[in-house]
């Protein structure tokens, strides 16, 4: 019975390896994320916000301007004598493009604050099955609507698929193109993918290597595993056979050897005996 158990571990173990095979398998994994630079603020909502039109000037008044309004202080937006901008708490009404300059005839300096967020990364790899479908996603979000370019190995993905394989839709956030189906998958579109997102001057990535496999990829392990049950089930059967009826057996050990003579000598005793 020991040897039965060691068996069906065998087959299991076996059967783990095997499913490893097929379909997407995707490996997950956090990179950096989202950051500012000096123009494009990302607006937290209840967080505080800072604009400062010029780091050097202590005691100039700024103009600023919201989407062409005026700035005026309140309870809500404070503006230093440092000509800085401050919000304790920023809303979602504060998104917008300001602007700030010290006299009419000096260019203004610009910021836009923005929503931006990159729920999740693109996993590190993605393994697809040649001739399935592969479907990637960049789950960005953002006021104003970003863009998304995706490339592969460095190129405009449209640029270099077929467009009766490539379909871009827009993802849950209403991001247009951040959603990337390619259908049927050719072993040719192997390779790094990049999700290209911008917003103003912010610009940001997230990348995947796919591997496409081919269909016999998947095949092999099931093969695998059907030949491995059919060996396990004629180990077993022989093992079985012999167990059970030793007597029958065109047997090579002495011991089962003596005991065929033995019955031997029982059946002509017993034929001497009526005899
Ligand atoms: C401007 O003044 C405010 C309040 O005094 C301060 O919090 C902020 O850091 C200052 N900004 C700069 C650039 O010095
Ligand atoms: C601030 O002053 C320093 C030194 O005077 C200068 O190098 C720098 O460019 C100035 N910064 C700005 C934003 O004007
Ligand atoms: C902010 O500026 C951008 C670029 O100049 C412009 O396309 C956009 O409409 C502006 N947004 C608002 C709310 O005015
Ligand atoms: C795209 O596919 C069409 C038909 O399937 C083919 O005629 C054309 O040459 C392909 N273009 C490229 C760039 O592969
Ligand atoms: C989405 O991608 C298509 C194909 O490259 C492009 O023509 C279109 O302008 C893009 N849409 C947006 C909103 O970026
Ligand atoms: C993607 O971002 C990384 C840093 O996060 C940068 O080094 C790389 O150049 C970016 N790739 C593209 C195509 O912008």
């Amino acid at each position: 019975m020991r040897i039965l158990g060691v068996l069906a571990f065998l087959a299991f173990v076996g059967t783990c390896f095997g499913a490893g095979g097929g379909g997407v398998v995707s490996s997950s994994s956090s990179r950096g994320s989202l950051t500012d630079t000096e123009g494009t603020r990302r607006l937290q909502e209840g967080k505080p916000l800072l604009l400062t039109c010029d780091s050097n000037a202590t005691e100039h008044h700024a103009i600023w301007m919201k989407d062409g309004e005026e700035v005026t202080e309140s309870d809500h937006i404070k503006l230093f004598p440092n000509s800085s901008l401050y919000i304790a708490s920023s809303s979602k009404d504060d998104l917008g493009n300001y602007t700030c300059k010290f006299s009419e005839d000096l260019e203004a300096k610009v910021f836009y604050v923005v929503e931006l967020s990159l729920h999740k990364q693109l996993p590190k790899s993605t393994t697809v099955l040649e001739n399935d479908k592969m479907s990637l996603t960049c789950q960005v979000q953002g006021d104003p609507i970003p863009t998304v370019q995706w490339l592969k190995d460095g190129e405009l993905l449209q640029d270099i698929i077929n467009s009766s394989r490539l379909a871009l839709s827009e993802n849950e956030h209403h991001v247009p193109n951040a959603t990337l189906l390619i259908k049927p998958v050719m072993k040719t579109d192997d390779g790094n993918y990049i999700c290209l997102i911008s917003q103003y001057t912010i610009q940001w990535n997230t990348t995947t290597d796919v591997r496409v496999k081919d269909i016999y990829a998947a095949l092999w392990p099931f093969l695998g595993i059907v030949a491995e049950v059919v060996l396990l089930c004629t180990i077993i059967f022989i093992y079985e056979k012999r167990r059970i009826k030793p007597n029958f057996d065109d047997s090579d050990t002495d011991q089962i050897a003596e005991q065929k003579n033995q019955v031997e000598n029982n059946k002509e005793a017993e034929i001497r005996q009526r005899k």
